[in-house]
Parts: C-alpha cells; structure tokens; sequence
C-alpha cells in the first residue's frame, strides 16, 4: 500500500482565505448567474458519439475534507471578476505588470518565441527577477481585490528549452529510443530543477501523442507511435517534474506538469498538425489515450487541450471528451488548460470570447493576446447566463486546488523561494545525463563491414552542415519556438557532434578535420557526415511525403562524392521523424539514427570511437519506437498492422555484436510531380509564415534596412517604425506594424533573391488580412508587385479604404493585379509588397497570398490603377529562380 502525503494544508485556514481574497463583494450580488444552457454549450452536445468505457484512474491522492472547505471559503468570497481572471492566460509578449496588477491573472505564459523583456538571451537571473516582478503585480490586492498569486506556464519540451544556456535532453523521439523509463524519470527530475531555478511554476509537458503518421510536424515530440511505450514513460516523467506521489509530491523543485495535448493529436488525418482524427472510440481510447493513464495515475496536475477534432468535432469544444470522459470516467481532478488561441476553433467562438470551450470544460484558457476582451466578455457571458456560474466555480476550484497542493499560499515570491536558489541549472550532473540519454537514443541502422566503432587514433573528416551546427541537433522548441535562426553563441555550454568527436580524437593522438561540404586538406581515412532536417515546429514541420531532401539531393551527393573518393562513410542522421533515405543509405557505409539530440553532442562520440586503448566505449542502445520506411509513401506505418511492410520495423537497432550486411536498395521515390502542384490556386507570400525567399524588411527615411524573417519583434534604426507578432488564426501569424514619426518609413515583403516571372503573371489577385488598429492618416501607400518578377509596380492610397474598416477588426483585402499590358520600372524591385506611411498608425497584416481568383466575396476589392512607372527592362535581363514555386499540396 502506497503512503500518500496531505498536500500541505498544515496553515491557518481562515487566515490562509484572508490572504488569498481581500474582496468583501459577495459573489451573489455581483452575478445573476443562472443554470439555463447556453445555445453554444446546446451545440456542442449535438453530435452524440459513441460510448465506450474509459478506465478510471486512481491516483491515490485523497480528496482532502480540509482542502475542499478551505476552496469553499475562498470561492464564495471571490467576486465574479476576480474568478474569471484566475481562469485566463495572457502571454509575457503581450501583458504588461500594470495588466496583470489591475486584472489579477491567474496564469500567465512565455510562448515558444518569448523571454523576459524581450531578451532571447536573458540569464536566468533576469527570467527569475521578471517571475518576482509578475508575482508582486499578481499579489497586489490594490485594484482587483485578489492576492492569490500567479503562476508562470512555459513550454520545457526537452529540458528548460526556451532558456538561453538550458541543459537541452534530447527530443522525445529519441528518448523514445532509449526504452528507458527510469532515464525518463531522472529527466523530469533534471527538468524540473531548472525550471524551478528560473522561478517557474509550470511546466507544459511531457507531450503524450501517439503518433500514427510520420507527416505530422510534431512527430519528435512523441515517444513513439506505440502506446506501450508512451504509456510507460508519460507517468515516469510526470512524476519526475512533479515529484512522485509517495515521496514528494509537489514539494522543493517539483514543478505543476502538462499532459498534452488531450486528445488524438498523433492521429490525424495525413499528419496535418491541427486536423482532424479520425478513428472510433475504441481506438481513441486505446491508442491515444495510453499516455493519460499513467499521467494521471502519476497525479499530472493539467491537462492541455488538443488543437486537433475528432471525428470532425473540435477538441476545445467536445464536452463529451473533456468533461464526461477525462474528469468524470477518468477521474481527473487537477485542471483542463487550453492550447493557444485553440478556443477559436469552437463553434461561435473567436479570439475574444468562448463559452463553448468553457462550457465543454476547459478551466483556464489561454489567450495569449486578447485576454482583455475575453475576460469582459466571459463575465457579461456568464450574467447572460450563456455560461453557468457552477461552470465557472468549478473551473476556478480545480485550478486553485493544484495551485494550493503545490503550496503556492505560503511559498512566497519565486526568489526567495529555496528551489530557485539551487544550482543545478545546466550543472555537470543534468550535462552528464544528457549526454547519458543522447547515447542511448541512437540507433544503429546499417554497419556494413563493420565500419564502427571508429579508431580515436585515425584522420576522421568530419562533414555535413550538421557538424558544428548545435541549432539542427537541437530543432524546434529550443531558445526559439522554431528553433531556426539560432547559431552556436545562442546554445552556451553546448557541445556540437564535430567538437565531441575532436575532444576524444585529439586527446587520444588521431587527427581531425571539419570541412561541410567535404573538400578536405588531408584525404581522411574516414568521413562521418552529420546531414538531416532542418529545425521546425507545429506545422512549419508538416510534409506531404517521406523522401529526404526531395529534389534537392545535395546531402546524397555529398555522401557519394566522398564514396567516390574510396572514403568510407559514416552517416550521422538528424531528424525529427524516419524519413525515407534508401539513396543516402546506400551512399554511407554506416548509418545512425541520432534524432535530436540536444546540447550533448558529445554522446554520439562516445558511442561512433573507441577509447585511447581500441575498446569500446558505448555500445549501441537504442532500439527503433518508430517504424522505418521502406517506400516514401508508407505514411501510416506502424508497428501492429496487418500489412506491415517496413525497411527497418519497429524495436530495430544494431549493436556491436551484430554482424548483419545491409544490401543495396532501390532508390526510385514514388512520389509523383502531381503531388508538388497547388491545389487551391493560392501562392503564399506571408500564411502563418514567410514563404522561402521572402523577408520582412523595416526602411526609414535613412534607407536603411533592417530584414526580419523571425517573428522577433524589430523597430528600425531610427525607431520610426516597429514590427511584431501577432495572432489571427494561428500562433504568431500576423505582424503588427507600428509608425511613430513625422518621416515616412515602409515596411516591404522583400525578396532575398530574384523574383521569378510565372507565378506573378498568373496571378490576378494579391489578398490579404489587414487590421486597422489606430488612426490611418491620410498618406498610407500600398505598393504591389504587378507584373513578371519585379518589372511593374502599382501603388495605390489604403487611406480612404482603410478610413472605413472598424478599428481592431480583422477584414479581408483584396487588390487587382490586372496590369499586364502596363509599362514597367526599369530596375528589378527587391519587393513584393509595400506598406509606407509616416505619423502615428498601427496596422496588423496577416494571410498575405497571391491568387488566380476573386473567391472572397465579403472582401473588399481595390482594383489598382495601371498608371505607367518607367521604361520595361529587357526580359533577356531576367533570372527566374524556383523559390516561387507553388508549396506542395496537402
Ligand atoms: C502548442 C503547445 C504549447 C503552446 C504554448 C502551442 O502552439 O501547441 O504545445 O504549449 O503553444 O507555447
């Protein structure tokens, strides 16, 4: 029999109650709450599904008489307003301290893309100094009447990840690999020390998908496709972040965790991030369900939503799944939090209101930048009676009973906190285990001849543009929400594959040469080339087949290149999922399956060289948690079907003692040209990110250019105009752009090499969202790319169109691009699209496409002028290059 520990609940009550709300309003008169349904919670009952009987999970955690009363008290002195707060989540790029002293938040986020101030790099210090600043605003009782204080939620995906000089473990892809669930746990524990020396209370992982096919973007972000093996690490790690029920539940370091995202997320259709799963009950119980069963048996105290729908019902809106399967069948009792923005995906919802999602069970929501409006519009909603006010008690309770199991009452501020004064961030043990966990998650594919393990003593050229390249090992979620734009200074303390394997070469007397594209000075006596995918997240990472690098073989070409010199290959791959490689594999000699690794490059030295004296180190571990394909077009693989036809099958891995010899495979992809043709006749320019080849580009009236292709704010030198992200549909899909001078400034969607011709004249429309969110004075200009790749310009004034938009409403823009016949510039333009004004404006712009047709019928259409610029230039002039070409189909 397990012991289970009272949460901490050794304090005053009636003083605890005190402290925590210095409201005297009475709940009942500041609400006409009433029970009546609303005709959005009506709807989102509507489709009845299937019921199968999910499995009650027993934590074991008592339902605590003294804890329950203690919520009783605090809830009936709580106003409506001070409730409502407590159940909404802003994020740092868009709460202010004034915000969070006058509103009393309950939760607040740093995104994927956000630090403290804006400082990508901010020790932690300064991440703990701005935790104290939001805890002060959130205790500050003078405006809201609410001293309960806040808590900090951040994405620790694979160790504190968004925190410059963090331990990085790797992906869970590869730990996946690892089968090791007490490595798992030592992890959480690891994870959870970091965080809590930033001040954090909140962590939201582990990610528990399932995922079933390899397309998704987020496939590194799963264990595995198997449910065994993310049911047995989910509660591993849980426990490790939070601390284990019968020891220290929620105590020192412990860190409130995140089971993500419930449910079906792993399942959808084609991989497509955000879609729909399709699979009947049964199935989404046994398969994507696995991994809840042990968070919760493991006392996991939140629950984030899946974008996903299932069975084409959103999860942010399914009752059903939320409230009658996970908390009532399931047992749940710690809190369902929204994923961002998600509540908009629910019927009659948008970014500023959702009863729906509330409704359904959702009890904190996060609303990264509009939590202002949804805040006023959540209290009017539950006095229209459109949101019951038990709804809203319970939300509140569910969240302030895991607040208070970990103690926030009496811990004080995240400073002077004991477990913020540890030392253990980035320290040699969490660097050590890294390391430990980067050499178990390899897996040895093929080792013809026995090429490794490698001596230490040889000349080793080591190429590929993963060699010295900590960002590509590390991939998305890692200081940057993409993990693009980051170099080497931005991963401190962090060892790439190239430096691991020069430290033990050097020190055991061999020789070593780094050259990425393969020309070295001294022929090598091998090679091992670190290639694979380039950083992603979410859906940036979504693709429509498995071939490697298709159409642009040049990492192929570097491995044969080197064969053809008689070198012998070893094949170092990083990749957020199996891809199909035939060709590459055939190209290398041995071939490795790194995944992602994280900051401890050096765990794959010590596996590929021996030691100083020829013995091995490392044997190889890690044993395939994904199917590898045989065909490029095996998207759905996975280990249990009937067909199952795999290159490399589920538990594959070779070690050492293995002797096996991989024979050439074919090479042909079957991938078909069809497949590269857009379907819906759009080319996007900026939706939800920049095209390739595009920038964003900030000029004041020095003309100088500041180019952007993050979504990093940016102001231009001289400050007259700035650039952020903002939301539409999507995290972080639309810019924001802010003129704040007497001088004109533009901002451009600019090149970054020549335009091609065909697209352009295909076109017919440039459309985009536009949202006027101050004052347009009258000299707002909008310059289009009209004609062959930089050759036409049109311009036309927004500002008497824009004159007639409602401030803060998003409207769809549509400008013709008919001007074919028209006289062009004489010089190629370096922009697509141009907005200049100067004086106060601000506007947001999102969804900017290129299109053959006027589809949108409530846009506005602004036909532009065809008034002639200069002379044309000579077509012979002309370089198109194939960055336009239209984005694959889905
Ligand atoms: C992701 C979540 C993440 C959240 C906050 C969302 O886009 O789906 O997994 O926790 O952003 O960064």
């Amino acid at each position: 029999m397990r012991c289970i520990p009272s949460p901490r609940l050794s304090f005053d009550t009636a003083s605890l109650v005190l402290l925590a709300v210095v409201s005297t309003t009475a709940v009942a008169a500041d609400v006409q709450a009433t029970q009546a349904a609303s005709s959005i919670g009506a709807a989102a009952n509507a489709i009845a599904p299937a019921k199968v009987a999910w499995p009650y999970v027993n934590t074991g955690l008592p339902r605590d008489p003294q804890l329950e009363q203690l919520l009783d008290q605090i809830l009936a002195r709580m106003t409506l307003g001070q409730k409502v707060a407590q159940m909404i989540q802003p994020e740092i790029g868009y709460l202010s301290l004034a915000q969070m002293r006058k509103y009393g938040f309950g939760s607040y986020l740093n995104g994927g893309n956000t630090a403290p101030y804006g400082k990508k790099r901010a020790p932690v210090s300064v991440w703990l100094k701005y935790a104290d600043e939001m805890y002060e605003a959130s205790v500050d009782a003078s405006q809201d009447g609410s001293r309960i204080p806040a808590i900090w939620g951040t994405d620790a995906m694979h160790g504190h990840s968004n925190v410059f000089g963090a331990t990085l473990f790797p992906h869970n892809i590869g730990l996946g690999a690892a089968r090791d669930p007490e490595l798992i746990h030592r992890i959480g524990v690891a994870t959870a020390k970091e965080v809590a020396a930033t001040g954090i209370e909140w962590s939201f992982a582990p990610t528990v998908a399932v995922v079933r096919d390899d397309r998704w973007g987020r496939t590194y972000e799963s264990y595995s496709e198997d449910p065994a093996i993310v049911q047995a690490y989910a509660g591993q790690m849980v426990s490790g972040l939070q601390g284990t029920l019968a020891q220290d539940f929620l105590q020192g370091a412990g860190r409130i965790a995140t089971a993500k995202h419930f449910v079906g997320d792993g399942g959808t259709e084609k991989g497509v991030d955000r879609g729909d799963t399709l699979i009947d009950e049964q199935g989404l119980r046994d398969i994507h369900a696995a991994g809840y069963k042990t968070a919760i048996a493991a006392g996991v105290q939140s629950v984030m939503v899946s974008f996903n729908s299932w069975n084409g019902k959103r999860l942010h809106g399914h009752q059903y799944l939320l409230t009658d399967v996970l908390k009532t069948q399931m047992g749940f009792d710690g809190f369902v939090v929204s994923d961002w923005n998600g509540h908009t995906f629910v019927e009659g919802c948008d970014l500023t209101q959702c009863a729906g999602a509330i409704n359904a069970g959702v009890d904190v929501l996060m609303v990264p930048e509009h939590f202002e409006a949804f805040y006023h519009n959540t209290i009017r909603q539950v006095e229209q009676g459109l949101i019951p006010q038990s709804r809203i008690d319970d939300a509140v309770r569910r969240f302030l009973r895991a607040k208070i199991r970990w103690g926030l009452l009496q811990r004080g501020k995240p400073s002077s906190r004991a477990e913020s004064q540890q030392t253990e961030f980035n320290s040699d043990a969490h660097k050590a285990l890294a390391r430990e966990a980067v050499r178990k998650s390899l897996v040895l594919l093929k080792n013809n001849q026995q090429l490794l393990p490698l001596s230490p003593k040889s000349r080793i050229l080591v190429a590929g543009d993963g060699a010295d390249n900590i960002a590509k090992q590390a991939g998305g979620w890692s200081v940057s929400w993409q993990g693009t734009d980051n170099s080497n200074a931005d991963f401190p303390n962090a060892t790439s594959v190239y430096q691991g394997i020069r430290q033990q070469v050097e020190a055991a007397g061999g020789k070593v040469e780094l050259a990425v594209d393969g020309d070295y000075q001294h022929k090598p006596d091998v090679a091992v080339v670190v290639i694979g995918e380039n950083p992603y997240a979410e859906w940036f990472g979504d693709i429509q087949q498995l071939a490697y690098q298709q159409g642009d073989k040049q990492d192929l070409a570097l491995l044969r290149k080197l064969k053809q010199q008689g070198i012998p290959v070893v094949t170092v791959f990083l990749s957020g999922r199996p891809l199909w490689v035939n060709p590459e594999l055939n190209a290398s000699d041995a071939f490795v399956a790194a995944w992602l690794p994280g900051s401890e490059g050096q765990g794959v030295a010590d596996v590929l060289l021996r030691d100083a004296k020829g013995k091995v180190q490392y044997d190889f571990h890690g044993k395939l948690s994904f199917s590898w394909p045989r065909s490029d077009q095996q998207f759905v693989l996975n280990h249990g079907d009937t067909a199952y036809d795999p290159l490399f099958a589920y538990g594959y891995g070779l070690t050492y003692l293995d002797r096996n010899e991989l024979p050439l495979l074919p090479e042909q992809s079957a991938a078909t040209a069809t497949q590269q043709q857009n379907t819906d006749g759009q080319i996007p320019l900026f939706l939800r990110n920049l095209a390739p080849g595009l920038a964003f580009a900030l000029t004041d009236s020095s003309g100088s250019a500041v180019t952007v292709t993050t979504p990093f704010g940016v102001s231009t030198d001289g400050k007259s105009l700035t650039m952020q992200s903002v939301n539409l549909s999507y995290q972080e899909d639309a810019r924001q752009l802010r003129w704040d001078a007497a001088q004109s400034a533009k901002a451009s969607l600019r090149f970054r090499k020549a335009a091609a011709a065909k697209d352009y004249v295909a076109a017919k429309v440039l459309r985009l969202n536009i949202r006027l969110d101050q004052q347009v004075p009258a000299n707002l200009q909008l310059a289009v790319l009209c004609d062959a790749a930089g050759l036409c310009q049109r311009q036309l004034s927004l500002s008497e169109t824009l004159a007639t938009f409602n401030p803060g409403v998003w409207q769809l823009l549509e400008v013709a691009l008919d001007c074919a016949a028209q006289p062009a510039l004489t010089q190629q333009l370096q922009d697509a699209v141009v907005f200049s004004a100067s004086g106060r404006l601000s506007l947001a712009v999102a969804d900017v496409v290129l299109a053959d047709n006027n589809v949108a019928t409530d846009a506005k259409v602004i036909k532009l002028g065809c008034a002639p610029a200069q002379a044309r230039l000579q077509p012979a002039a002309l370089k198109p290059t194939a960055f336009w070409s239209r984005p694959p189909a889905r």
